[in-house]
């Protein structure tokens, strides 16, 4: 499943995740500059904060109310298009997504 991050640097960087990887480990395996995952995926950090683009929102499965709740805490804000890249699962669904890394990272 190929992903395109785009690094807060505007450096973008297409990966070819396996299916069921999480968008922040494979950010996380491959140095995706700005994605940290300090939390491992669990939902409670938010260092893996991006933004999808809207035209894909509806590709993807919907925000738990944990992920949007962990967003609104965030110094940054959560825009509309806020997600966690761990809760973003590679599918198919999602080919050719393009993700736009947060710039500040709690
Ligand atoms: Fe911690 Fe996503 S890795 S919330």
């Amino acid at each position: 499943v190929n992903v395109t991050y785009i690094d807060p640097a505007g450096e973008a960087l297409t990966l070819g995740l396996p299916e069921g990887w999480s968008l922040m480990q494979g950010a996380v395996a491959n140095g995706v500059d700005g994605i940290v995952g300090e939390c491992g995926g669990s939902c409670v950090c938010a260092t893996c904060h991006c933004y999808v683009e809207e035209a894909r929102l509806a590709d993807l499965s919907p925000a738990s109310a944990d992920e949007l709740d962990l967003l609104d805490s965030l110094p940054e804000g959560r825009q509309a298009n806020s997600r966690l890249a761990c809760q973003i699962k590679a599918s198919p669904a999602i080919e050719g997504l393009v993700v736009t890394v947060a710039p500040v990272q709690v």
